[in-house]
């Protein structure tokens, strides 16, 4: 893939506009913002949207083959010119970088820069590498090293992503994650506070907390004492100005009580959990690795509602899982029919090279896996509509977030994460980052009309 449009940058010229692209999960985006700081911090500025940078850092996901694989459109179009008149200085970063970094810098000459998650506080050092005209991988994984490199935290949003714990050590035998982002670790706690007391500073009201297994997040607290997710949560709710707070995504194996009894104690932890179970049947949830069984994740579900009556559910699911059976299959419809989730996430099981069950006998035929994934959308589908349906009469507050599309729209999310859209009247004044009182009156598919109170 050279680049055929003429590039934007003379030789040995530095990049002045830069544009992250992420994908994946929030921890992507957690890391596109921190990379984006680093070229700040660098001199470099965001292009505007709409106009052509100099530097495009491709912030990769590596989940599924489909993520994979786009990536390498994205540089050919790039290249030729379909996403911007002249070709820009290319860096890929996320986890496609960290699982591909050879075969990228092989098959794209066009890319200046490949850098792994754990490795993107050196991106600056690479960019002067990459202005000298050498091309250069890094794909260390020094994990904790990276938060103490990156600069003080100054974006601007009234809600904020916290990465408190990056990696996997539970190795699902479908998934990358462990192999692209390396063990688990938990950043020290006196870090954390400190980084969300930035966030607040630069206008965060809102925090959520992230890591593949976030509830694995283990430490200790200022005075030393041992604590886990829920008292990282009790002590950043006793922050100044932090108004909600969130946390995602959760492991069933790791999940402590305290965590539980917090979501009825702690009044800006939002009623939501996403608990991802993958698979409603226990033969197929021990061949994928995954250690607790439909009926262990059901009680769980139900310990929260206990503490937290109106909490939304959300989950994961992967259809098609090798040797799946059409009754273990119906196992998962059983399960979502019992826990009726407010929003639910699903997958086509797609095999990933070097996982155990990329080689597993009975990988099943496409047609199958379309068919079950329709049906258990249709279920999943459902079960939000009558979610938000049931939210209509309501009052609630919800976090404007930005402006809609039509002149005087606004969008936010309500405590359940549900979107939530109103219109401004007359003699309203409201601002991003307001929390302001709604009635709800109309339920979508997707999103609830509010009226302000
Ligand atoms: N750490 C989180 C989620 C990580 S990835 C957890 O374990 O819950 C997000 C979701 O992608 C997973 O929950 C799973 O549903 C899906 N996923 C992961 N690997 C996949 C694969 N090979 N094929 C299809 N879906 C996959
Ligand atoms: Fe992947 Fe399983 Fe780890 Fe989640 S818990 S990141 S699905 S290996
Ligand atoms: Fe994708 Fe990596 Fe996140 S593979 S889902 S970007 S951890």
């Amino acid at each position: 893939m050279k680049p055929t449009t003429d590039p934007r940058l003379a030789p040995n010229e530095s990049p002045k506009t830069y544009r992250v692209k992420s994908f994946g999960c929030q921890m992507n985006v957690y890391d596109g913002e921190r990379m984006g700081e680093l070229l700040d911090e660098k001199g470099l500025t965001p292009a505007p949207e709409g106009e052509d940078a100099d530097l495009v850092v491709l912030n990769t996901c590596h989940i599924r083959e489909k993520a994979a694989e786009k990536i390498y459109s994205d540089i050919g179009r790039l290249t030729k010119g379909k996403t911007q008149k002249k070709a820009p200085m290319i860096a890929v970063a996320g986890c496609v970088a960290q699982a591909e970094g050879e075969e990228i810098m092989a098959r794209a000459p066009a890319v200046s820069m490949v850098v792994g998650p754990q490795a993107y506080h050196r991106l600056p050092d690479m960019l002067d590498k990459a202005v000298r005209g050498e091309r250069a991988t890094d794909t260390d994984m020094p994990a904790i090293a990276k938060f103490g490199a990156l600069p003080a935290r100054k974006r601007r949003s009234p809600t904020a992503f916290l990465t408190v714990q990056e990696g996997c050590d539970k190795f699902c035998t479908y998934c990358v994650v462990p192999y692209t982002r390396g063990a688990e670790i938990s950043r020290p706690f006196n870090d954390l506070i400190g980084e969300a007391r930035k966030l607040i500073e630069a206008g965060a009201r809102e925090i959520t907390l992230l890591g593949q297994n976030v509830n694995a997040w283990a430490g200790e607290d200022d005075v030393g004492r041992p604590v886990g997710l829920a008292g990282l949560i009790r002590a950043i709710a006793k922050l100044d100005g932090v108004e909600r707070i969130r946390y995602t995504t959760s492991h069933p194996n790791d999940m402590e009580d305290d965590l539980i009894a917090a979501h009825g104690e702690v009044d800006q932890l939002m009623p939501y959990l996403h608990l991802p179970v993958q698979s409603g049947n226990d033969r197929v949830l021990k061949a994928m690795n995954r250690a607790h069984t439909a009926e262990s994740y059901l009680r769980l579900l139900e310990r929260f509602r206990e503490a937290r009556p109106d909490i939304a559910l959300s989950g994961d699911f992967i259809v098609g899982f090798p040797g799946e059976t059409e009754a273990e299959f119906e196992d998962t419809l059983s399960l979502v029919d019992e826990v009726r989730y407010s929003q639910a996430f699903s997958f086509k099981y797609s095999p990933r090279p070097g996982t155990p069950a990329a080689t597993m006998d009975n990988q099943l035929p496409r047609e199958v896996m379309d068919d079950r994934l329709q049906r258990l959308q249709e279920r999943l589908n459902r079960d939000q509509r009558a979610f938000n349906d049931a939210l209509v009469g309501k009052t609630c507050d919800i976090l404007v977030e930005r402006k809609g599309k039509l002149p005087g729209q606004w969008l936010g999310k309500a405590p359940w994460l549900t979107s939530v859209w109103f219109a401004q009247e007359g003699g309203d004044t409201v601002e991003i980052g307001d929390i302001v009182s709604l009635k709800l009156v109309d339920a979508g598919p997707n999103s609830i009309e509010g009226r302000l109170i």
